[in-house]
């Protein structure tokens, strides 16, 4: 099916029981294997995605340093315009293009992203309006989007019905824990959705790489 906004790609590592982090919040599950392929992957991609709450967590860099290759755009959701101005993807915006997503009505002033090189987008009341942030940065020439989480913003794509290829590392670790952050996480549906296709197995050691499309 040909779609006018940018494919997306939902990207993550989870241990067995389904969860992204430990309930204190340490999410590196992957070995070095996964992240050289999660690397090999963001090559191919024009922008990684991810929520807020990722970036003041684990402050990433989201670039791409295991492969060779360019470093896609960094798009965060942040609706308040609340994220620390000392995060390293703030911190390296003059560098590498970054993108921070606000609501119209977010109180924060946004000057101080502003002057390190971050661009502002607008999106959506108070809320960040995903078909439109989509169709905004499909006219930006962005045609490929990796979704890097966190399970809010996994919650936000499905939901929404916006996940075209689920890319996923069972990692071998049982965290538990009812407040750890979970694959997907917000309301969750009320009826079962339509399924996703599994397309490939791989294993990698320890690990198991499923990768589903819709
Ligand atoms: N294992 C992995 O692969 C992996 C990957 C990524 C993250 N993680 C872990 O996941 C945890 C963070 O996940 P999380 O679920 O707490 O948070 P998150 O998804 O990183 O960020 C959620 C926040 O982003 C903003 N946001 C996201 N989508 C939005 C939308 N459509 N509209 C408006 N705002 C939106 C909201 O904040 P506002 O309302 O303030 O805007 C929301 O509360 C961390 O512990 C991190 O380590 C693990």
């Amino acid at each position: 099916m040909v779609k006018s906004r940018p494919y997306v790609i939902i990207s993550a590592a989870m241990s067995i029981d389904g969860k992204l982090a430990t309930r204190t919040g340490r999410s590196n599950l992957s070995s070095k294997k996964d992240l050289i392929r999660v690397h090999k992957l963001r090559k191919t991609v024009d922008a990684i995605l991810v929520g807020k709450n990722t970036i003041s967590i684990d402050d990433p860099l989201l670039t791409v340093r295991y492969v060779k290759g360019k470093n896609p755009i960094r798009i965060i959701l942040d609706s308040k315009g609340s994220l620390s101005p000392k995060s390293r993807v703030i911190e390296t915006a003059k560098k590498i293009s970054t993108i921070l997503v606000i609501s119209e009505n977010a109180p924060r002033k946004v000057e101080r992203f502003i002057a390190k090189g971050v661009e502002i987008i607008r999106c959506g009341k108070n809320k960040i309006d995903l078909k439109k942030l989509l169709e905004i940065l499909g006219k930006k020439g962005i045609k490929r989007i990796l979704v890097e989480g966190g399970g809010t913003t996994n919650w936000y794509f499905f939901k929404e019905k916006l996940v075209d290829e689920i890319i996923l590392t069972v990692t071998p670790y049982v965290l538990g824990g009812s407040t750890a952050i979970s694959l997907v996480e917000g309301d969750g549906f009320g009826e079962i959705p339509d399924s996703f296709k599994l397309k490939k197995i791989e294993k990698i050691q320890n690990e198991i790489v499923l990768h589903y499309t819709c």
